[in-house]
């Protein structure tokens, strides 16, 4: 027989259930323009963010002041901002300047600030053609290190000295083609307190943390799950693969275990093993991410290969899959410059939209007729 206080754990635990009903088939309820993210002295493509003690960090890819008549001066690979944060986890949204290019038709702006001194954020090494202060990587011989990261820094401690890392692949590139397929790539350190105005420090701790051919765990992307950190990576061919480390061994090669096979092994596989290949398609710049209200883990990017301008989704219920399917998000403006048109999908779930939450912040990069880069910021509601 039943007693009032199992009737009772019987129907509260019903109810939580119902509330915590893994969702893997996300569905769009609508979805709207709310304000371009900027700080209004730069042009900038590829930015990301993640939370950074009670603000964000946003980093971005190569990097322009504007001057008084909007023409871009000077050239560094990568930059960094401060965003804020109200206290409820909401988007403290500002009026758009008035004296803005034509074209730039936003609701609001996401303010970010930080002095980023003409340097790039992930420093240009000795070897990156940095030879006369050169902060954009561009060799004598026409070819370049593109020192671009491809996510923001994985944060392992939010208080205190706040401290994040990031694996950037040294890319050396000539005509926007790769020289070196699956080139080496860098771990650097990103620390910095709340307080501080200054934007965070950058330092290196190996210049060569994963080697020419290996796949470049972090890079891609990761998770955090129990203070354990699962690192993504993907290869020429766009193939993901996965590593894991506890977030207090990043900078220990040796504490790293790699998912070959659908098993965890301390055997690193090549860069064209198959069987390290992971289940998850995709494949183009997304953010990985928990949702609470859906009980899973989230990847919500672009399709791979392409600039093409949709956000689509793919879920699983742990960092190793199986991922489902992707399916479209949104089509959003790819901007109109030759060439260009939309990329460097980003979710930003450090932002908490609502009571319910069942919803997300994106931006991407777009480009308008050679004017500045955007970053426009859109908020999907889910189903
Ligand atoms: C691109 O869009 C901008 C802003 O709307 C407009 O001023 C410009 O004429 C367009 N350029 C082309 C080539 O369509
Ligand atoms: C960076 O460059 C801009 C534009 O040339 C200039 O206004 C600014 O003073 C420079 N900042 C530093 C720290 O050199
Ligand atoms: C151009 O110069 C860089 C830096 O010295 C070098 O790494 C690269 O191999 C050179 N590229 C070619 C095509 O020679």
């Amino acid at each position: 027989m039943l007693s009032l206080l199992s009737l009772f754990t019987l129907l509260v635990s019903t109810e939580a259930a119902a509330v915590r009903r893994a969702n893997t088939n996300p569905t769009v309820k609508s979805s709207k323009l709310v304000a371009v993210a900027s700080d209004p002295h730069l042009t900038r493509d590829s930015g990301g963010s993640v939370k950074w003690g009670s603000r964000t960090l946003w980093t971005y890819r190569d990097t322009q002041y504007l001057n008084s008549d909007y023409q871009p001066v000077n050239f560094f690979s990568s930059s960094a901002s401060y965003g804020a944060i109200n206290s409820d986890g909401s988007v403290p949204f500002s009026p758009v300047p008035s004296d803005q290019p034509d074209g730039y038709k936003y609701p609001a702006e996401y303010d970010l600030t930080g002095d980023n001194k003409n340097t790039s954020f992930y420093t240009i090494l000795p070897n990156e053609c940095s030879e006369d202060g050169n902060q954009g990587g561009n060799c004598y011989n026409g070819s370049r290190y593109a020192i671009w990261e491809d996510y923001p820094p994985l944060v392992t401690e939010q208080s205190g000295t706040i401290t994040g890392y990031t694996w950037v692949k040294r890319s050396l590139i000539e005509f926007l083609t790769n020289q070196i397929p699956n080139p080496s790539a860098t771990l650097y350190k990103v620390t910095g307190t709340d307080d501080q105005q200054a934007l965070p420090t950058v330092s290196v701790i190996d210049e060569e943390f994963w080697q020419v051919d290996q796949f470049a765990y972090g890079h891609y992307g990761n998770l955090v799950v129990d203070n354990v950190a699962y690192l993504y990576a993907t290869n020429e061919n766009r193939d993901i693969a996965l590593a894991k480390v506890p977030i207090a061994d990043i900078e220990e090669k040796s504490a790293y275990q790699f998912y070959v096979g659908g098993e965890w092994t301390t055997d690193q596989p090549s860069v064209d093993d198959t069987s390290a290949y992971i289940d998850i398609a995709g494949g183009g710049q997304g953010t990985f991410y928990y949702s609470e209200p859906w009980d899973q883990y989230v990847w919500l990017g672009q399709p791979g290969g392409c600039a093409c301008p949709e956000f689509i989704v793919s879920v699983s219920s742990s960092p190793e899959g199986p991922w489902t399917s992707p399916s479209h998000v949104i089509d959003v403006p790819p901007g109109n410059y030759t060439g260009i048109g939309a990329y460097t999908m980003q979710a930003h779930p450090e932002f908490t939209p609502g009571p319910a939450q069942n919803a997300i912040y994106v931006t991407y990069t777009q480009q308008y007729n050679n004017t500045p880069y955007e970053t426009p910021m859109y908020l999907i509601e889910w189903n």
